[in-house]
């Protein structure tokens, strides 16, 4: 049985518990972090922390530990869970105790929780998979928050729709990330991103880095009229890598195939994470 860090201890999955007083229970006050594995080495573990951080500070949770302390936690969490050989890491920062029910008051609890990594569908990286959008925003978008009643509503909404993924497309029209994904397209042979109102994914980060070498890249909002005349569209996220979309609603994306920048950034990223194993 997976063996999770719960509040100070380490504890069997099935007694993992915290009191039912704390407000990520009472009001969905929190933060949370996902990252993986690869040979049984945490991938991008610093940047993940970091931005734990900043998820924190942006719902104005105050974080008890230093992140060295987080990261010995992690460490020692995948340690105690040795017989998987490649994981999902959830890191969540609860919002705690508090008298009056419903402000922060200093008390977070952390939970790090280890699991085995779901099986991807290999047919999303043979063929590409449809997105739908739906007229949303998130809360508070720098931050990965515990708030997904939006994003669980809307990714029923898109499999209900033989999609895999939702797009939140804002009031005045710009197309902003997916539920759990960073949004990318192939416009006029550059590589567009939005930057503002984001969640900052360590995948975009990381594919930012390597695009350069393969394409001008633009950080700028994409309105949804022009994603739907875009030559490529892929989204990316710690828990899919790299997905080619290769049909949004019921607009087909080019010629409804990969494009082929797609696939110089998916090897791009395979040689990267191929590295990491190495080192
Ligand atoms: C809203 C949102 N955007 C983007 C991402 C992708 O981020 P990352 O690449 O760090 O997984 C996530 C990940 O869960 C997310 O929840």
């Amino acid at each position: 049985m997976a063996i999770f860090y719960v509040d100070g201890k380490f504890v069997a999955s099935d007694r993992a518990v915290i009191p039912v007083d704390d407000l990520a229970v009472l009001r969905g006050i929190g933060v949370c972090d996902l990252m993986r594995t690869f040979q049984g080495k945490p991938y991008f573990l610093k940047e993940h922390l970091e931005r734990l951080e900043q998820s924190a500070r942006a719902v104005d949770i105050v974080l008890k530990w230093r992140l060295e302390e987080i990261k010995a936690i992690v460490l020692e969490t995948l340690d105690r869970n040795r017989e998987m050989t490649e994981a999902n890491i959830r890191i969540i920062v609860t919002g705690g105790s508090s008298t009056d029910f419903i402000t922060p008051q200093g008390n977070p609890r952390l939970i790090v929780l280890v699991t085995r990594i779901p099986p991807l569908p290999p047919e999303w990286y043979q063929n590409g998979v449809k997105v739908i959008t739906v007229n949303q925003e998130r809360e508070v978008p720098e931050a990965k928050s515990l708030s997904y009643i939006p994003a669980a509503l809307a990714l029923k909404k898109a499999k209900s729709l033989q999609a895999v993924e939702a797009l939140y497309v804002n009031r005045d029209g710009f197309v902003k990330e997916g539920t759990t994904s960073n949004l990318f397209a192939v416009l006029n042979a550059h590589l567009v991103t939005p930057e503002d109102k984001v969640l900052k994914g360590i995948t975009r980060k990381v594919i930012l880095s390597l695009a350069g070498k393969i394409m001008t890249v633009e950080l700028r909002p994409i309105p949804l009229t022009e994603l739907l005349c875009a030559q490529e569209v892929f989204i990316t996220g710690t828990n899919k890598g790299v997905v080619p979309v290769v049909k949004i609603d019921d607009t087909t994306i080019g010629d409804g195939r990969i494009g082929e920048k797609t696939r110089q950034i998916i090897r791009a990223l395979d040689e990267h994470t191929l590295n990491f194993q190495k080192e």
